[in-house]
């Protein structure tokens, strides 16, 4: 039987994975910090799981380039002991990475490039998901304006999507690097633009922006290819259907919440 240990439960996608499947074990930050090997070791060897997820990261990317130091103990050293502790204990691991290690021009972005070198038995997910709690969605359905770049291309995915193919691969088990994201080819405007369609909401809260404007370097074109996930027999899903996917999640969710 496939027992699940999952660190950074407190996060986004670590407390939707749990939402989904409250089996797995979750570890908050508080229960072991990932930069103390020799607390990773202990979980591990308690827990003896046979699948480890990692989602525990420093995620803020202007936090990340003032902290770089905190950023590269967390992101690139603590998934170090976390793969190192996995091997010890002949667990397959699920890493998640981000689609800005595919043009990383940013301290966040060689984190999870350095971090996916250190992934043997296991696999790394690069992506790029929205939730919820997506600032974006949150200001958008408050009423805010936001800024949105218009000069960046990406293929996002809802978290409601992106889950169901995490558990389909700890089942197959691949090793390697995987990009799981939409069949899109759109900018964060668009993105905005689609989600105030299905929602219903004034586009002229969107305001375009030029991603060269940031105080730091922004990935232009972090478009992953998802020829892998096709040749793993697992298909595609269109950015439309997926944002239909996240407003029934989202507004079942309000429900269940209120
Ligand atoms: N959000 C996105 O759009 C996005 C996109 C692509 C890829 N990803 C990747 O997906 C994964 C999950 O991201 P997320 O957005 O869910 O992250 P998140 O919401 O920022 O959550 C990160 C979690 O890591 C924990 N953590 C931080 N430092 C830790 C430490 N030293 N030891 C143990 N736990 C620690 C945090 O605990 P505390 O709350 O206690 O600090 C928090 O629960 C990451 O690998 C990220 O790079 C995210």
């Amino acid at each position: 039987m496939n027992k699940i240990l999952l660190f950074g439960k407190g996060g986004r996608l670590g407390s939707a994975l749990q939402r989904y499947y409250p089996d797995i074990v979750g570890i908050s930050k508080a229960d072991c910090d990932i930069t103390n090997l020799a607390a990773v070791q202990r979980v591990i060897k308690q827990v003896s799981p046979t699948t480890i997820i990692n989602c525990a990261v420093v995620s803020d990317v202007a936090y990340c380039e003032q902290h770089p130091q905190h950023a590269w103990d967390v992101n690139v050293r603590g998934v170090r002991n976390i793969a190192e502790a996995a091997r010890e204990n002949g667990a397959y691991m699920v890493h998640f990475s981000s689609d800005y290690a595919l043009y990383p021009v940013n301290e966040y972005g060689w984190t999870k490039l350095a971090s996916e070198a250190l992934i043997r038995y296991g696999i790394t997910i690069r992506t790029k998901f929205f939730d919820a709690s997506y600032w974006l969605y949150q200001a958008l359905m408050t009423g805010q304006t936001v800024e949105l770049f218009t000069n960046t291309v990406i293929n996002p995915i809802s978290i409601y999507s992106l889950i169901p193919y995490v558990l389909l691969l700890i089942e197959k088990k691949p090793v390697g690097i995987i990009n799981i994201g939409t069949r899109a080819r759109i900018s964060h405007y668009d993105l905005g633009m689609q989600i105030c369609a299905a929602f219903k909401i004034n586009k002229e809260l969107i305001i375009p922006k030029n991603a060269f404007t940031m105080n730091y370097n922004y990935p232009l074109d972090t478009f992953m290819d998802l020829r892998d996930l096709t040749q793993l027999g697992l298909s595609l899903v269109n950015i439309e259907e997926d944002i239909q996917i996240f407003k029934k999640q989202v507004l079942t969710w309000k429900d269940e919440n209120l």
